[in-house]
């Protein structure tokens, strides 16, 4: 079988008020046929889906200014080689821990396009980004200070915590008062006098405030906070930023009816506010620079599961292979993500459901309260916008092997991007010692 990527997911989540159906009953029977040939649980993704969001959100940034770097945040989906399809297209990425750090370079990205931006690290580790020779991101003025000794990275940056932020849920709301991320307004100066009086010669800055955020207008607000703030470091101490990290958090939509963020809009609010207060303040021209995860890999993936079993309590609770251990978002957050029962493409919405999976904890559901068609065991359900935050937070809890990964190529191939895990996968660490 061949597919065409996009011709089996929908970029707006539509539902008529009373039907189960897809975008088309051809794309569901895609996906069921996929199903049945590789097994579920299957995270299938569409590779010209993440060039389409690539080359969206660059063309929409680069149309209102000349120097743009997309550092694709590989925590959102660190598949390797989903990793190496957004380099091929020119991303640098945003890393982590070491482990990201040694994907991207695995990847073939060049340690210049590489940001170590790793929070509450040990010494070790920071170690591990200096030695990389990458530029590093440090979400503290003391983790800086715990390099002391060891050297100073080539291009060093904090993380400012302006004081506010937004996101979709307070999970993922990452920087205010309450948030552990990032170095306030009244000590940034600090860290840069440090860092100064240290001898680094290259300056960057960079804030992530939150995640999922569809407001063209707030983007524009904390681009305006963040180059007050390098206005102040330069006129203070002198110090030039060569770039300007805005962070990721652009967000997409989950619920029907919800709209994608308008990044033409966001684009130019946040351009502007870069290009007017660069010139106010005699910043020269920074680079822009961005972090983007879920925004380029949400909507390129489908979660397949299977039902199991269906259950008719006081409430309906329909039993499927894709709980918790693999789709937390629902039970973390409170997340909702959008699903069909794909065996069932034009079937009317008939029963309420939680559906759940097998995970012992009375939080293992990914949708609550769900209208469904009527399901029984053995159908095929597609979870929509399963690219970001989903295999990356998954888990083998209960003994559970992780899924399958599935990108479906420019031209229609099937190809496996990561083997199901087995039960030997999740004892291959472990150790049988003898007692006593
Ligand atoms: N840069 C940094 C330093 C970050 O910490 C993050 C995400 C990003 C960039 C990318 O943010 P994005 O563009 O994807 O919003 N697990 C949560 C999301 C947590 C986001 C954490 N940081 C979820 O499932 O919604």
């Amino acid at each position: 079988m061949r597919i065409h990527s996009d011709e089996f997911m929908p970029r707006e989540l539509k539902r008529p008020a009373h039907s189960n159906s897809y975008e088309s009953v051809a794309a569901a029977h895609e996906l069921v046929s996929l199903a049945r040939t590789h097994g579920t649980p299957l995270l299938v993704t569409s590779q010209s889906r993440i060039s389409d969001n690539f080359y969206r959100l660059k063309g929409a940034f680069e149309k209102h200014y000349g120097d743009v770097a997309i550092k694709y945040a590989i925590k959102a989906n660190s598949n390797p080689s989903i990793i190496k399809i957004l380099a091929g297209m020119g991303a640098g990425m945003d890393a982590s821990s070491p482990a990201e750090i040694d994907l991207a370079v695995m990847a073939g990205v060049g340690k210049d396009r590489i940001m170590f931006s790793p929070n509450y690290a040990s010494r070790t580790e920071l170690e591990y980004g200096l030695n990389a020779g990458v530029a590093i991101n440090f979400d503290d003025i003391g983790q800086f200070e715990s390099l002391s000794g060891s050297g100073v990275p080539g291009l060093v940056s904090f993380r400012l915590n302006p004081g506010f932020g937004k996101g979709e849920f307070p999970g993922i709301t990452l920087s205010g008062p309450d948030s552990k991320f990032g170095i306030p307004e009244s000590r940034i100066l600090d860290a840069y006098a440090l860092a100064k009086d240290c001898a680094a010669k290259r300056f960057g800055i960079h804030m992530m405030c939150g995640s999922n955020v569809r407001d063209p207008e707030y983007f524009g607000i904390i681009t305006s906070k963040i180059l007050e703030t390098a206005a102040r470091i330069k006129s203070e101490l002198g110090i030039r930023m060569e770039f300007v990290d805005i962070g990721g958090g652009f967000g997409v939509p989950y619920r029907p009816g919800e709209k994608p963020i308008d990044i033409e809009k966001t684009a130019e609010m946040v351009a502007k506010e870069f290009k007017s207060k660069s010139a106010e303040y005699g910043l020269g021209k920074p680079q822009l620079m961005m972090e983007p995860g879920r925004y380029l890999i949400a909507d390129t993936t489908v979660l397949l599961g299977t039902v199991n079993h269906v259950k008719r309590n006081e409430k309906i609770f329909v039993g499927t292979d894709i709980g918790m251990n693999l789709l937390l978002r629902p039970a973390l957050y409170g997340a909702y993500h959008e699903l069909y029962v794909v065996t069932r493409p034009d079937a009317r919405l008939a029963i309420t459901a939680d559906v759940v999976g097998e995970v012992c904890e009375n939080t293992d559901a990914i949708a609550r309260d769900r209208r469904l068609p009527e399901v029984l065991a053995g159908d095929v359900i597609a979870v929509m916008n399963a690219g970001a935050y989903v295999y990356g937070m998954s888990s083998q809890y209960n003994g559970r092997p992780r899924p399958e990964e599935v990108l479906i190529t420019q031209s229609g191939k099937q190809l496996v991007i990561r083997r199901r895990e087995t039960s030997a996968d999740l004892m291959s660490t472990a150790r049988f010692t003898e007692q006593g």
